[in-house]
């Protein structure tokens, strides 16, 4: 059987997403409630409060979703969910619906990785981005979230060879924590980039972690405890005056070293396509200095557009038909997983 259309379900973190995707990567609707206004007041994501968000919103944004697609269940031929990584009670939420919409509506379903989904949104379309014409496998990819911190290389669907992992803290987390300590508010990530754009990136000396190693590899935690020794001894005042220059300095050794990474590997392995992916993607000077680099260094260098690189069921969904039109189907003893399964990437010794 082909499968032309599916539906997808996302609930790994705090977003609750729903999707209706083609199997060439259109996207005829995506929705989602985000949580961030619920989870501000505690400083990060509360996941009793995020499961409990994903009950309430999941059933009033499917019946949006279907409008918006203009489809109803004669049209989709199967669901993809998230079933792993991530919070544990969010993702039984998606789950569970996934199964019982299955069961109910006679489709089959797929258990999909939410990293191998930030790994092909470039391949999603709609009307208004598409991938580069001559875009496709192999290519190195940079997956940067407020969970993780990996560099890939993306050989086809299904062979992922995990080139670096952050040791500690993930980039997004980085972020966020600083963030945190100059009292920005949460999500932090998009208000550092925000008062980033009026400092000056030279202001303030902050480490580079690992960034000279010979090895693909990231460490967050020896920049956030410099920014914590450097914070400690500002006053208010100062802190306040400094603000959009502490942001601007931060943030570029964040940039320097993921985009030092993202050079080495395409110098490693020759490879002349780069794809950024997940939250931190959405980093405006991410994006600039990325686009710069590429241009200098002559590769293609692709940014799904802010709605694919943040959590959403798009990329799940894509990943999700691309696979059962493969033959792979769950079946419903599927449990979520708050870790990757041991064959959804293969690590190299490098
Ligand atoms: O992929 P994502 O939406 O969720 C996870 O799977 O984690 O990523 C969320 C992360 C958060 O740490 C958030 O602060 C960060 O992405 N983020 C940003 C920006 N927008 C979101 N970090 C830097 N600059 C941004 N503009
Ligand atoms: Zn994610």
């Amino acid at each position: 059987m082909l499968f032309h259309k599916v539906l997808a379900i996302e609930t790994s973190c705090d977003d609750t997403s729903l999707a209706i995707v083609r199997d060439n990567g259109w996207v005829d609707a995506v929705v989602s409630a985000n949580q961030d206004l619920q989870h501000r007041d505690f400083g990060g994501v509360v996941p009793e409060i995020a499961s409990r968000n994903h009950t309430i919103n999941l059933l009033p944004l499917l019946k949006v979703c279907l409008e918006k697609a203009s489809v109803n269940w004669d049209d989709i031929d199967g669901i993809a969910v998230t079933s792993r990584p991530g919070l544990m009670g969010s993702l039984i939420v998606g789950l569970v619906t996934a199964k019982t919409l299955a069961l109910s509506q006679e489709k089959p379903f797929l258990g999909v990785n939410h990293l191998e989904a930030h790994l092909l949104a470039p391949f999603l379309r709609d009307e208004k981005y598409q991938p580069p014409e001559q875009f496709e496998y192999p290519y190195i990819a940079l997956a940067i979230s407020g969970g993780h911190t990996h560099l890939y290389r993306v050989e086809g669907l299904g062979r992922y060879v995990v080139l670096g992992q952050t040791m500690d803290d993930a980039a997004g987390e980085a972020y966020d924590k600083f963030a945190k300590m100059m009292g920005l508010g949460f999500p932090g990530g998009i208000k550092v980039d925000h008062f980033a754009k009026q400092g000056d990136v030279t202001a303030h000396s902050f480490p580079r972690p690992l960034m000279n190693e010979d090895n693909f590899n990231f460490s967050f935690s020896g920049l956030k405890t410099a920014a914590l020794r450097k914070l400690e001894k500002m006053s208010d005042e100062e802190k306040e005056r400094e603000r959009e220059n502490l942001c601007a300095s931060y943030q570029e050794a964040i940039v320097d070293v993921l985009l030092s990474r993202l050079d080495k590997a395409v110098d490693r392995f020759q490879l002349p396509r780069a794809v950024l992916t997940g939250g931190v993607s959405a980093n405006s000077r991410l994006r600039a200095r990325g686009m710069e680099w590429a241009q200098k260094k002559g590769v293609e260098l692709v940014v799904p557009p802010i709605r694919y690189c943040t959590d959403n069921a798009a990329m799940v969904g894509y990943v999700g038909i691309q696979r059962l039109n493969r033959g792979e189907v769950s079946d419903h003893r599927l449990a979520p997983s708050p870790r990757v399964a041991p064959d959804d990437f293969i690590y190299e010794q490098l």
